[in-house]
């Protein structure tokens, strides 16, 4: 879907949607259209409950086309992540309508007096997040199941300047879509080393890729990851992705991801009923390779790491069996309890890898980690955990200015005193209880005190239901978080 802003007076076709206050109170352009359509507006909000609450929505149809009204309750309150939801709202509303066109009529004012830029470059953000469509495996859809919703087109006097706050946000939504398409493609297309060759198109936006084979992780000494993909058909990998545009001398910030293409659980092998959702384990990886392409695509001056450990988790005559025990990176062993717990082995070894090679300013890691944090809190937030204060602070600020919800949970010594092994330096699953917090303990013991945060992320990765800005399935969830982040806290200013 396109999106495009126009000065009002360019000819329209298509649909409507004009806003309207609480109480049925009109806007200005509302008011305008309503009397050339002879109180058609009016006449129908009188016939309705629609009462300009924030958010509802009454279709009208008159003679000048389809008008949707939108509910802007007091206008006191439509900030960035108001708008978003709104342009969201209206492109759900008329995906499948059989109206190829929306124009959004902005007023130039809000009640709070800003003008309409920001505000129309916010909904425009929205209708082109929620527009996300993964349908490359439907050959046989009928034309008329497709969405009619070709293109949003938001009307107000500056258009030129919310054309320019745009693209910004359009570039970040790019890096969103990239999430949601690796998460969303299927595992017999998306394994480690296609996978690998996807990511080389970033070096398109100016990030450069490199890849680890197995060889090269043997001679790392990468034996907690490569553990876990013994038992596939199909050769590990680890992607490394940099963006240098800040100072040369400035350390980079990095991201991590957990990359299980498919877990099965390996020979500590999961239930049938529901395993299809294991291809979506590698979106730890896919969120980090969708902010390195909206760090580049926006030209973010900043020094920044993307690495992403790519295996699949597997049984077979040669898989990984509970008993076994592992050498890391790190040089700590690790006694392996249960295959399923193969996120925190690959994590390890490109934590400790991350860490050693680039020195970063700090990593924050995503994963789909623990079936556990599922349980704790659902799919509204996002359950992480941090070694620093300042880091966990700007997380939680840049989760909250996005509308990605993050709630910290605790680390400590007595959690972490759950992994450690009879027979080796840790072992990689402990009690039932607490599943996730000693998960996070035992990423930590292959940090070495490097400033860290892990965002586990079972619940957020994939979508069960539809929300304004995200529809259902793959999320492309902490793209805008981190992105965020790094334009408020890590960016230099420009010279
Ligand atoms: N990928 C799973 C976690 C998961 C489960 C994510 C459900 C999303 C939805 C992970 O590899 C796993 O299997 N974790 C185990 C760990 C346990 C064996 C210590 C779990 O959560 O049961
Ligand atoms: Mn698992
Ligand atoms: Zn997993």
């Amino acid at each position: 879907m396109q999106v495009q802003f126009a000065r009002p007076g360019e000819p329209w076709d298509g649909a409507l949607a004009l806003g309207v206050y609480e109480e049925r109170r009109m806007p200005a352009r509302t008011a305008e259209f309503d009397a050339s359509v002879d109180r058609l507006l009016a006449r129908a909000m009188e016939a309705s409950r629609f009462a300009g609450k924030a958010h509802q929505m009454l279709t009208v149809f008159t003679p000048r086309g389809r008008v949707v009204l939108y509910g802007l309750g007091s206008g006191e309150d439509t900030d960035d992540l108001w708008c978003q939801k709104a342009g969201g709202t209206l492109v759900a509303a008329l995906a499948d309508s059989g109206e190829a066109r929306l124009t959004v009529v902005l007023e130039e004012r809000d009640e709070a007096g800003l003008d309409a830029a920001g505000r129309a470059a916010h909904v425009g953000y929205g209708s082109l997040l929620r527009s996300y469509r993964f349908d490359k495996y439907r050959t046989t859809q009928k034309e008329e199941d497709r969405p009619s919703l070709q293109q949003v087109t938001l009307e107000l006097e500056g258009a030129d300047a919310a054309r320019e706050l745009f693209r910004e946000l359009e570039a970040v939504a790019g890096g969103v879509f990239l999430a949601r398409d690796l998460v969303s493609e299927p595992p017999n297309v998306l394994y480690p080393a296609s996978y690998a060759e996807r990511l080389q198109n970033l070096s398109n936006h100016g990030v450069e890729v490199s890849v680890l084979d197995e060889q090269a992780m043997t001679e790392l000494g990468m034996g907690a990851l490569l553990g876990v993909g013994q038992g596939s058909a199909k050769e590990s990998r680890i992607v490394l992705m940099e963006w240098r545009n800040g100072a040369d001398d400035d350390p980079p910030v990095a991201f991590v991801g957990k990359g299980v293409c498919f877990d099965t659980g390996g020979i500590s092998l999961k239930p049938a009923a529901g395993m299809e959702a294991m291809k979506w384990d590698m979106g730890g990886s896919a969120t980090v390779a969708g902010v390195m392409q909206a760090l580049a695509a926006r030209k973010a001056r900043v020094n920044a790491i993307g690495a992403v450990g790519l295996v699949e988790n597997m049984p077979d005559g040669n898989a990984q069996r509970p008993g076994d025990v592992v050498t890391s990176m790190s040089g700590q062993t690790i006694e392996i309890i249960n295959t399923d717990a193969e996120g925190r082995l690959v994590l390890a070894d490109v934590l400790w890898y991350v860490k050693d090679r680039y020195k970063p300013k700090f990593m924050v890691d995503l994963a789909t980690l623990t079936g556990a944090m599922l349980v704790a809190l659902g799919e509204e937030n996002c359950g992480y955990f941090a070694n620093d204060d300042e880091l966990a602070t700007r997380i939680a600020d840049a989760g909250r200015a996005v509308g990605e919800g993050v709630w910290r949970m605790p680390l400590g010594d007595g959690y972490n005193r759950m992994m450690d092994s009879d027979i080796a330096d840790v072992k990689n699953a402990g009690p039932r209880n607490a599943g996730s917090i000693t998960a996070a303990c035992f990423l930590e013991r292959f940090v070495d005190g490097c400033p860290w945060s892990h965002m586990d992320i079972a619940g957020m990765a994939w979508a069960s239901k539809d929300a304004p800005t995200v529809p259902k399935g793959g999320t492309g969830w902490g793209v805008r978080l981190l992105d965020h982040m790094v334009r408020t806290c890590y960016e230099t200013p420009p010279a």
